[in-house]
């Protein structure tokens, strides 16, 4: 079993972006948007902060509180869009539930849409087209498979999880690049045998949910979900111990999918258009 080492590929990744900064005519500028103070949240804008300033972006948070109005988001995206200097707009989800998220998201400029989450940049993903920006978390998954030169065509790809942010991207990205996707969710039966089939097992839940033998020895289990166990551990969807010894390649959490989404997104506020 070979551990896919996201943290090593990150420092990668993001010393190639921080050079690409550098010979930039302008420096990039991410405006990230936080409502709210979920605590996950918080810690996720904090990473991306840390992160733009290691590679040279600018970064400005702008933190409005639980109670803002839809409308006064709507109009600071507006403001965003139209502010020359401002080359990326990210708001962070979850948003407040009195806040529209679709809404939201489709406000934002495609071309300024680092997360790739605008109906523009989703439709074109869809459809074949080169989007302004692929989102970031799948984006760094492929960047992850492809240096362990993991074969994508003809595979059986399984995604557990049909998020905007996560598993209908992810789909569509191993789509792409012609592989066999299923998709799994909270109604989907018998799961497991669905896991069993998987070359490449993408799980984004939040939860502890791989809990089986894999079924083929040289399969690929990427595991996006973090949260914290009840002893307070930080833990994926997969647990390691049973099913690391059934598979070819996993990725460890923490250290796997977490810093390769952070790279990924810096790679993407490295882009100016
Ligand atoms: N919340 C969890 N993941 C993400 C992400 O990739 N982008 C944004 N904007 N919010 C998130």
């Amino acid at each position: 079993m070979i551990l896919m080492d996201g943290k090593s590929l990150s420092e990668k990744i993001l010393d190639k972006v921080a050079e690409r900064v550098k010979n930039l005519e302008r420096i990039p500028h991410l405006a990230v948007i936080l409502v709210g103070d979920d605590p996950a949240s918080k810690i996720y804008v904090a990473n991306k902060k840390k992160a733009a300033e290691k590679v040279g972006i600018k970064s400005t948070i702008i933190e409005l509180p639980y109670e803002t109005e839809e409308k006064y988001l709507l109009d600071k995206i507006e403001e965003l869009n139209d502010d020359f200097d401002v080359t990326g707009i990210l708001v962070q989800l979850p948003l407040p539930k009195h806040i529209d998220k679709n809404k939201v998201v489709t406000a934002i400029s495609p071309k300024k849409d680092v997360d790739g989450f605008t109906p523009e940049n989703v439709g074109k993903l869809a459809i074949g087209l080169e989007p302004y920006f692929y989102p970031a978390t799948p984006q760094g998954i492929m960047m992850l498979l492809d240096e362990y030169g993991i074969e994508i065509e003809g595979k059986n790809a399984v995604i557990i999880g049909r998020s905007n942010i996560v598993g209908k991207p992810m789909a569509q990205m191993l789509l792409r690049r012609n592989a066999t996707v299923t998709i799994c969710h909270s109604y989907t039966k018998e799961i497991e045998e669905k896991i069993k089939t998987a070359d490449i097992l993408v799980s984004a839940v939040g939860k502890k949910i791989v809990r089986c033998k894999m079924g083929y020895k040289n399969s690929v289990v990427i595991d996006v979900g973090i949260h914290r166990d009840s002893y307070g551990k930080v833990t994926g969807d997969v647990d390691f111990d049973y099913v690391s010894p059934s598979c070819g390649y996993i990725t460890p959490t923490p250290g796997g999918v977490g810093p390769m989404t952070i790279a990924s997104l810096m790679y993407n506020a490295s882009k100016i258009y």
